[in-house]
């Protein structure tokens, strides 16, 4: 009786089948690390100018209410902008949707002037 082949062969099958799902699991999981890295990796894209959202920071009235050095700016309303260091889409979502005392820019300003205002306020608080 070939008894003993058979068994090898459905212990065989069934270690296949379980290198095979672990290698499909390995390989279709989401990998947390790159997930949890991606907000981080965000960066200031190539249509904002933060050379020219100084002019805005400066002419459209952020500067009256917030202290930025790169500015000249010493507002004292809002936070000080230095020590906050936001982010590029953090000032971009603060300029577009104000909120607790911060006016609304999303109609005082064009897309473009609220791109570089972001990006001059992101990379001159220090902060990508
Ligand atoms: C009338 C005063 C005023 C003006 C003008 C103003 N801000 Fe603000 N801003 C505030 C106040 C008050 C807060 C705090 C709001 C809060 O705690 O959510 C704030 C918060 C912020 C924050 C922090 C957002 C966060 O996530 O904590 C950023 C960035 C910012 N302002 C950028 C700007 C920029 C850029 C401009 C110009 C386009 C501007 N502000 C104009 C009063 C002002």
């Amino acid at each position: 009786m070939p008894v003993l082949p058979i068994a090898g062969g459905i212990l065989f099958s069934v270690l296949i089948g379980v290198w095979y799902t672990s290698a499909v699991w390995l390989y279709t999981r989401d990998t947390p690390a790159a997930a949890a890295s991606a907000p981080a990796t965000v960066v200031i894209p190539a249509n904002a100018h933060a050379a020219d959202g100084k002019s805005v920071f400066v002419n459209d009235a952020c500067a009256t209410c917030h202290t930025l050095k790169a500015a000249g700016a010493s507002g004292q309303i809002g936070p000080n902008l230095d020590d906050l260091h936001p982010g590029y889409a953090q000032v971009k979502a603060k300029v577009e949707s104000g909120g607790r005392g911060m006016p609304s820019f999303a109609q005082k300003l064009t897309e473009q002037e609220i791109r570089d205002v972001a990006a001059f306020v992101a990379t001159s608080s220090g902060s990508p």
